[in-house]
Formats: C-alpha cells, structure tokens, sequence
C-alpha cells in the first residue's frame, strides 16, 4: 500500500490529523527534501524523492509506503507518478490544503471564476485564461517565476491586472505583495517559493491587513 499524503502549504497549522498519523507511523516515508525537512522526529527511513525512479525503486522493495505531496496531493503533485507505478486499489489519497486555497483564503478570494494552472515544471501559455476569468492562480517555478510571468502578459497586452505574488504560505516569513503587470515585469526580486494570482481588478476590501503589503508593515 502507497499513502499519498497532502502536508498542506507547509505549516504543520495546516497538517489534517489523518496526514499527521500516517506520517507518524510510516515505516517508509518518501518525498522533496523540503517537505521532509517538516517531519524531524518522525522513526521511519526517510528517502528523497527527486525524480521518478527514486519512488520506482522503493515502492518495490517496501510494503507500505507513505509519499509526501505539498498542498493537495490531486493538485499537479506526485501522485501522477504514484498511480503509474502501483494499482489504484494500492494506493490511498489524502487530501490537504492546497498552497493556492490557503493564498485565496488569505486574498478572501472566493472559489468561482478562478482557473488553476501549473507552469511548474512544464510549459504553459495563459493569456488566454487571464482573458476568460476573473482570477488565475500560477504555480511557478525557477523558469517561469512571478517576472517571467508579468513579462508574458505585458508582450500579451495584457495590462489591465493586478498580479499578486504569495512568498513562503503559511511559513513564518510568509509574504503577500501586489504589483502591477508594468511594475513586476521589471522588478529585480528573487522570489522564494511562491505562487501568483493574476485578477482583473482588486476590490479596495482586500487591502486592509498588514501583511499583504510589505509597506503597511514597515514603520
Ligand atoms: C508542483 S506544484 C504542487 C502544488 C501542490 N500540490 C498544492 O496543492 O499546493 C508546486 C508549486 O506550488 C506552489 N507552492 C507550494 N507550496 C507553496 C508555499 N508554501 N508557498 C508558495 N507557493 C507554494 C509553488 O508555486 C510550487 O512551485
């Protein structure tokens, strides 16, 4: 039996109870080097997973194993590789928070008019989706980061939004910084884990907390 278990954005605030009791008792827990790093205490064989063939490997020499996904396991994560390599009937799925619900929870964005895409690790073209919907969530990555991604939609025309980049959710040092297509395009920031929401307009009722402004929270 495979477990594929969500640990959510990363706080462990946002670990479910089930994924907490798998991880305790796995024998065998698998998963990147970033989410092991969640689980210092926990007795099983811990074994990164980098590529495909890592997860090959030891889900044919160990009975039961448990892989660790970041936010919802579904939501372009492992599980993909898991269901390739085991019987579904092998394999249990538990859900968890997503790393873009916990971004649009802090936005107080609701879930209707919103696509999810990944241009993690994969290539991708969303002008058309930032045209037929009111919010978009992009998962990034080293290629395609929050830059590369305001640089697409300013060779698009697309000028009219408000991208919003969430740095390390749920993490102490979490940010939530808005730009303007213009202004992203030329910043110079390495952004750390992050993802981005590109909106058409921001209603002035998300611009209160502190935290989604760095300026608000500079003295
Ligand atoms: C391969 S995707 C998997 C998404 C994951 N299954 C989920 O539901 O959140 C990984 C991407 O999710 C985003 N991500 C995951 N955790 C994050 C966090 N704590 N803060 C910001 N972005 C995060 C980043 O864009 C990262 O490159």
């Amino acid at each position: 039996m495979v477990s594929v278990v969500g640990v959510g954005p990363g706080s462990s605030l946002y670990l479910t109870a089930l994924a907490r009791q798998r991880i305790e008792e796995a024998e065998v827990l698998m998963g990147g080097v970033r989410l092991l790093a969640l689980f210092p205490g926990v007795r099983g064989k811990k074994i990164p997973l980098r590529e495909k063939a890592d997860l090959e490997r030891v889900v044919r020499r160990f009975q039961r194993v448990v892989v660790l996904a970041s936010g919802d396991p579904l939501l372009f994560g492992v599980t993909d590789w898991v269901l390739s390599l085991v019987p579904p009937e092998e394999v249990e799925i538990v859900p968890g928070v997503s790393s873009f619900q916990y971004m649009l929870a802090r936005l107080r964005v609701p879930l209707k008019d919103v696509a999810v895409v990944s241009l993690h690790g994969r290539e991708g073209e969303i002008s058309h989706l930032v045209r037929a919907y009111q919010t978009v969530v992009v998962f990034t990555d080293t290629r395609y980061t929050p830059v590369a991604i305001a640089r697409m939609l300013l060779e698009s025309g697309l000028t009219e939004y408000t991208i919003c980049v969430g740095e390390q959710l749920s993490y102490e040092d979490e940010s939530i910084r808005y730009f303007s297509v213009e202004e992203l395009a030329q910043s110079k920031d390495n952004f750390r884990l992050n993802l981005v929401v590109i909106q058409r307009c921001i209603p002035s009722s998300l611009a209160s907390p502190t935290v989604y402004f760095d300026v608000a929270t500079s003295p």
